[in-house]
Parts: C-alpha cells; structure tokens; sequence
C-alpha cells in the first residue's frame, strides 16, 4: 500500500497545462490526486469507477457508510451523474456555481455505490478553485473527493496539511498553496420536503435564504447509535485536532472572563492549555501562562474561517493537551466556524450567558 507521493507546485490562479495534465492522466488511471478547492484540499478519483473510488477508503481509512461528493466542471454535466435534477437545484446552480455549495440530489445510474455509500442520493459541487476546474475539465470525469485528510482529522488547507496524513498513501498532490474559503462547503439537502442544510459551510445560511426564501438547517444528531447517519461530517466528534477541545459560547466579557478564569484553572492542575481567541481578545490574556492563537477577529469572519484549520494544527504543534476555543456567533461564516467547533469538542460546549 506504500506509494511515492509526488508533489507539484501549480499557481492557484492559473495552474500550468503540463502539471495539470500530469494529474488528469493518474486521474484517468484509476489513481488518488490531491487537489486545492476554494473550500479545503479533496482527495481525488474518477467518480465513475468504482475501484478508483474505493482506493479513497482505503487512503483515508474512512468507513464505507460515509458517501462522497462528486465534482463536476460544471451544471450542465449534472445530468451525468443525477437521476433527476428540480427546477430549485438549477436555481442554485446558477447563483451560487462555481462555489462551496454542495446539493444532494436523487442518484443517477451511472454513479458507482462506492460514491454513495448504496444510497438514493448523490452529493455534486462544482468548485470554482481553478485548479480544481482544470483538473477535473481536463481528466473528462467527474471527480469524486472528500476532504484530503485521515477520516475524522481536521480538514487540509494547504498542502504541508495533506502530506501530514496522507503521505505514502496517494499518488499526487497538487500544492497550490493556502485555500481561500477554509472550511467545507455548504451540504444543502434537496431531497427533504424543504431544502435542509445538513452542514452548513462556505455558502452562508443567509445567501440560501435570500434565493430560496427559507431553508432548514438539520440539527446535530446527539449520536449516530443504530439510527441511520444521515451525513457523517454530521457525527458529533469529527473535525478533530489531537488536543481535547471545549468551545465557549456567550456574550462579550462575561465569555472572555470565563475563558480566562477555566484556562487558568486547567493550568493549575498541570495540563498545557492553548486557547482560540479573536484577535481582538489576545490583548486580555497577555502575560499568562497559556499559550494564545487567534485566527482573525471577529468582525473578519471570512478570515476567521479562512485560518480556523491552521490555528487548530498551530495549537497542536505547540503541545497542547487542551484548547479551550472562543465561539464567533452563528450569522454568515459563523455557523459553520461553530459547527466544526462543536463537533472538534465532541459536543463538550460551555454556554456561559443564555444570551448568545
Ligand atoms: O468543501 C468540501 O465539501 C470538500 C471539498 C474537497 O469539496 N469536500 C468535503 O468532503 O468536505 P467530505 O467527504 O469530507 O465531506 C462531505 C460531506 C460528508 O459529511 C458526507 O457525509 C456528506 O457530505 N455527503 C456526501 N454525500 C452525501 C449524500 N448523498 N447525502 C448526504 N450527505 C452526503
Ligand atoms: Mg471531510
């Protein structure tokens, strides 16, 4: 199962023919090709072949319940692989494509079970990173990839993260630096009865409901036990840095002062704590023996999601045993920051005024 792993530089804004080429052809052979989206680096095969496919498993170590999404160049290619794309997923596709939104359709015949997870549905995207356009326009397959990590572990956004996990286990990794997006796309169900966001991501709740007029967004499953998994990045523990993680959720100071008085607290029974604040907040911990990360401020969500990942992977470099992490609010990009803290807690949140 050893392999050599190739890495490739390609500009992220204009990615050479001849490197692109070179990943479209292992693409084509069946084989794993790493790859940037806007959103995080995926884990590539041709989403028509069903070995190709199950290679990913194997890569990642990720259950086979656990369905893909498929990539396409663009909506015109959603008859490919959808048995039957509603007026609603066009409308979708044409605001919100080339981008971090996900819709899950009814499957089409061609797609192999692998990709599915045996399900009725298939998940698509069409991402608008051009290096992933180009590769996937220039393999002439749709490409099927979850994020490029270990199955569980933090997602990849820059290539350094995906040799982390993946080193000897694929073929290619097409390093075209840091992802501008930072965290997944948005999962948006359009098989539910109303259009259900069942992760929310780059494609922000609001920017659904002003073309869809409302949307649901699926609650937490408490845990998976023998019901059904809906969507496995929907597992309460997923997303995870090494470090233990508890997210604190509330308004202003009285959070700050909470943060502050437990971090100090864990540090005086003998635990290495590091912390995830907003930028703004670093000012207040100053001089105390923990160790401060900050991935943007508040009012930079788009940054703060941007580096989220990183700042995780930072803290653990640093030899934490626990992160104690600030929440950044629910609107925009802030759901999904809070989503993917919640599930690196495995669900172990602080509320500390009711009020947020
Ligand atoms: O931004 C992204 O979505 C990245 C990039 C590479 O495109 N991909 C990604 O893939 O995050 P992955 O496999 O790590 O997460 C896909 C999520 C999982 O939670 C999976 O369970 C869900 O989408 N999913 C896939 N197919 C599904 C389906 N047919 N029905 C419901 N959920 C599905
Ligand atoms: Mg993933």
């Amino acid at each position: 199962m050893k392999r050599r792993t190739t890495l490739l530089q390609v500009d992220p804004r204009d990615p050479a023919l001849e490197a692109i080429t070179q990943a479209a052809a292992v693409i084509r052979a069946g084989r794993l090709v790493a790859f940037p989206t806007e959103t995080v680096y995926g884990l590539g095969a041709d989403a028509l072949s069903e070995t190709a496919v199950q290679g990913i498993f194997v890569a990642k170590e990720r259950p086979a319940y656990d369905p893909l999404i498929v990539h396409l160049a663009g909506a015109t290619e959603l008859s490919w692989v959808a048995g039957n794309v509603p007026a609603v997923a066009q409308e979708l596709a044409a605001h919100f494509w080339p981008g971090p939104l996900t819709l899950v359709l009814p499957r089409g015949a061609g797609v192999p079970d692998a990709v599915t997870a045996g399900g009725a549905t298939v998940a698509v995207r069409v991402p608008a990173h051009p290096v992933a356009r180009a590769l996937i326009r220039v393999a002439g397959v749709p490409i099927a990839a979850p994020s490029a990590n270990r199955f569980g572990r933090l997602s990849p956004t820059r290539a350094e993260d995906v040799l982390a996990d993946l080193e000897g286990r694929i073929d290619l990794v097409l390093d075209g630096g840091p992802t501008p997006v930072g965290v997944e796309s948005t999962v948006l169900s359009l098989v539910t009865p109303v259009p259900t966001v069942l992760r929310p991501g780059g494609v922000s709740r609001e920017a659904l409901e002003a073309v869809l007029g409302s949307v649901i967004v699926a609650e937490r499953p408490v845990e998976p036990e023998e019901e059904e998994v809906p969507s496995p990045g929907t597992l309460p523990q997923h997303y995870a840095p090494r470090a233990e993680l508890v997210l604190y959720r509330g308004a202003g100071e009285a959070l700050l002062a909470t943060l502050r008085r437990d971090a100090l607290r864990q540090h005086a029974a003998g635990r290495r704590v590091g912390l995830l604040l907003a930028e703004e907040d670093l000012g207040a911990f100053a001089g105390l023996p923990l160790i401060l990360r900050a991935p943007g401020a508040r009012e930079d969500l788009e940054e703060v999601a941007r580096r989220l990942y990183a700042t995780l992977r930072a803290l653990d470099a640093a030899g934490v045993d626990l992160i104690l992490a600030r929440d950044f609010g629910a609107e925009g990009l802030g759901l999904a920051i809070r989503d993917r803290l919640t599930r690196a807690a495995g669900g172990t949140v602080v509320f500390v005024d009711l009020e947020a």
